[in-house]
């Protein structure tokens, strides 16, 4: 695809070469992210950080993948504190905030309303999440962090084992991925959720109609006995009718170091969008697998700024000049 000012809405809209694209990009941001090097390539340029739903890693790293680029950051969070609140829709919306910005990151809680707004703005759209719909930036890292975990093992995507676990059938990260799974070849999947909350049938088609191998399951200890990933997946509880229902899930899966060692092969890579629900009765990846080296959890969100910078340099069409730009910092910055 031509990255230059496109929206990026979907998945659906990557061909396999657009994501080595992306993540050969993304891997030269690493000195950058890292803060080795700066580079001022996006100077002057204004992104718009529009928030309708809670967010600490996308909006955070979205914001943080800019200013790293050398570009300034506008930011609006939740409903109250913008016009959408005094019944402006989002075509308006997306009129004036595209005046104010060169690009815009949008999250909202309605299926299909960031397309809605990038039909209206007159600058490119990233969809932070829509809804239970899509969240293609996070399959991206997801993917990316994929590649990275198994690459030193010579692996790569295709022929991987991954188990996608909790409520697959609200949670968005889980809709892109499978998605975006799709476009590789000979993948065992295995899904796991509380029949309820079990992943739409439309995702399960379009993962064995490319030729994958889909299992779906309620069980949890008999489904990561044999998976290269663990992708976990908190309750979105804030999709349910009423909290009583989203409790009933709760807790359902908790993966501890104690079932890891018991059930997992060694190498099992651990992975999670986050945030990871910590509070007792849910729990879904204790802490005590924080000290086990397959828990990319953190190394996954450290991955997102490098994806996102990475998208953003190829929407504004940068890429090719990030290094021209480039110096070594000059604060003192604690390498770990
Ligand atoms: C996810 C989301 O918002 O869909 N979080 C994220 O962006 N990393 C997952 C979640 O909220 O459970």
């Amino acid at each position: 695809m031509n990255f230059a000012g496109a929206n990026i809405l979907s998945v659906d809209q990557f061909e396999r070469a657009d994501i080595e694209q992306i993540f050969a990009v993304a891997d030269r941001m690493e000195p950058f992210a890292k803060r080795r090097m700066v580079t001022r390539v996006l100077e002057g340029a204004i992104l718009g950080n529009m928030f309708f739903e809670p967010s600490t890693r996308t909006r955070v790293s979205f914001g943080c993948a800019f200013n790293l680029l050398g570009g300034e950051v506008r930011e609006t969070t939740g409903f109250k504190s913008s016009a959408i609140a005094k019944g402006e829709s989002l075509y308006d919306t997306a009129r004036v905030l595209s005046g104010y910005s060169d690009v815009i990151c949008m999250r909202h809680p309605q299926s299909g309303s960031v397309s809605e707004f990038a039909a209206a703005s007159r600058v490119p759209v990233i969809n932070g999440g829509d809804g239970a719909n899509e969240h293609p930036s996070q399959a991206l890292l997801d993917l990316y962090t994929i590649l990275k975990e198994v690459g030193g093992r010579g692996g790569s995507i295709d022929g991987l084992r991954i188990a996608m676990i909790g409520d697959l059938k609200f949670g968005r990260t889980v809709h892109s991925l499978a998605r975006l799974l799709r476009l590789f070849d000979n993948l065992h999947i295995v899904l796991v959720s509380p029949e309820e909350l079990a992943m739409p049938e439309v995702y399960v088609e379009a993962l064995r109609e490319a030729g994958h191998k889909v299992e779906v399951s309620t069980e949890l200890m008999s489904s990561i006995a044999h998976v290269d990933i663990v992708y976990s997946t908190r309750i979105q509880e804030e999709r349910f009718a009423s909290q009583e229902e989203a409790d009933l899930y709760r807790g359902r899966f908790r993966l501890n170091q104690e079932i890891y060692t018991k059930f997992c092969e060694p190498n099992t890579v651990i992975m999670h969008p986050l945030p990871r629900d910590s509070r007792e009765g849910a729990n879904e990846l204790d802490n005590d697998l924080n000290q086990n080296p397959n828990l990319a959890i953190f190394r996954q969100a450290d991955n997102g700024v490098l994806v996102r910078m990475a998208l953003f340099a190829l929407i504004l069409g940068v890429v090719d000049q990030v290094e021209q730009s480039a110096r070594e910092v000059n604060w003192y910055h604690r390498r770990s």
